[in-house]
C-alpha cells in the first residue's frame, strides 16, 4: 500500500493515553542549563529550545489538543544581561518569521499572552500581524505567552473592570476570567515544566489553580516526543476532584 508522505510523517497517539487534555500549558525551562552542559554560551541553549518549540508544535497539532501555551519570556525575564534578553527576542522573531506561513497552513490560531508593552516595536508589529493572520483559524490555539506575568495579567483585569466601570455586586469569578489574556479559553489541563524547578514562577496564576501539574528533570532542548507522551500518560492517570469526592463507580 503507498501512503504518502504527509500521512507517514504524523504522529500518532499511544493507546496507553486514553485521556487527552483540551489544554497544554509548558513552563519551557532548562535552556541555559542545556548549553552549560555543553560548555556552550547560554544563547546556544535558547537556539535549541526554539528548535524544539517546532517539533512540539506539530506533535501537539497531531494529536490534536484544542488549545497549547507556552511560556517564552516573562515579566521577570527583563532581569537577565541584555545580550541574553535581545538574543531571546531575536530568536522570536526569526522562529516567527520562518514557522508562521506553516502554522496558518495547518490551521493554528496564535495567540499572544502577555503585555505588549516593552516589547521591541518590530518584533511586537511580526506578532501582532502574525495573531491577525491567523485569527480564524480553528485547528489549534497556539498561546505564546511572552513579556507575560500572571500577577501583571490580574492587575491588567482589574484595571479595565474598574476603567469599565463594573459594579462590585458584578464582578464574580466568570466576570474576572473574562478580563484575562485567556478569556473564552478554559484553563489548562496539564501544566507541565521541564528543567526540574517545583514552582509556579509567575506563569497563569489565576487559569492554573486546577490544572494537574507535571514536573520533570530533562531540559527543554530534550523534551521530545517519548517525554511529551510519559506526560501525557501520567495526566491520564490523575483523578481530579474539584475539591469535591471521586465518582463511586
Ligand atoms: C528557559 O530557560 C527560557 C527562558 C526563561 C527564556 P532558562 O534560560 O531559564 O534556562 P535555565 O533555567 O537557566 O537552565
Ligand atoms: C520561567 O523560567 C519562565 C520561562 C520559562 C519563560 P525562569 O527560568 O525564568 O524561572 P525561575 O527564575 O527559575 O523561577
Ligand atoms: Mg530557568
Amino acid at each position: 500500500m503507498i501512503f504518502s508522505k504527509k500521512r507517514l510523517s504524523q504522529k500518532v497517539i499511544p493507546p496507553e493515553i486514553p485521556t487527552l487534555p483540551n489544554h497544554v500549558a509548558i513552563i519551557m525551562d532548562g535552556n541555559g542549563r542545556w548549553a552549560k552542559k555543553r560548555h556552550l554560551p547560554r544563547l546556544a541553549g535558547h537556539r535549541a529550545g526554539t528548535g524544539n518549540i517546532r517539533r512540539i508544535i506539530e506533535l501537539f497539532v497531531d494529536y490534536k489538543i484544542g488549545y497549547l501555551t507556552l511560556f517564552a519570556f516573562s515579566t521577570e525575564n527583563w532581569k537577565r544581561p541584555s545580550a541574553e534578553v535581545k538574543g531571546l527576542m531575536r530568536l522570536l522573531d526569526n522562529v516567527i518569521g520562518k514557522e508562521v506561513k506553516k502554522l496558518h497552513e495547518k490551521q493554528v490560531k496564535i495567540v499572544h499572552l502577555g503585555n505588549p508593552e516593552g516589547i521591541p516595536d518590530a518584533l511586537r508589529s511580526r506578532i501582532e500581524k502574525a495573531v491577525e493572520l491567523t485569527k480564524n483559524n480553528a485547528k489549534m490555539t497556539l498561546n505564546i505567552a511572552f513579556n507575560y506575568g500572571g500577577r501583571a495579567e490580574i492587575i491588567d483585569a482589574v484595571r479595565r473592570i474598574v476603567s469599565d466601570g463594573i459594579a462590585a455586586d458584578n464582578i464574580d469569578e466568570a466576570l474576572l476570567s473574562s478580563y484575562m489574556y485567556t478569556a473564552d479559553m478554559p484553563d489548562p489541563d496539564l501544566l507541565i515544566r521541564t528543567g526540574g524547578e517545583m514552582r509556579i514562577s509567575n506563569f497563569l496564576v489565576w487559569q492554573s489553580v486546577y490544572s494537574e501539574y507535571y514536573t520533570t528533570p530533562v531540559l527543554w532542548p530534550d523534551f521530545s516526543k517519548e517525554e511529551i507522551d510519559k506526560a501525557l500518560k501520567a495526566y491520564a492517570k490523575r483523578k481530579r476532584r474539584y475539591g469535591g469526592l471521586d465518582k463511586e463507580k
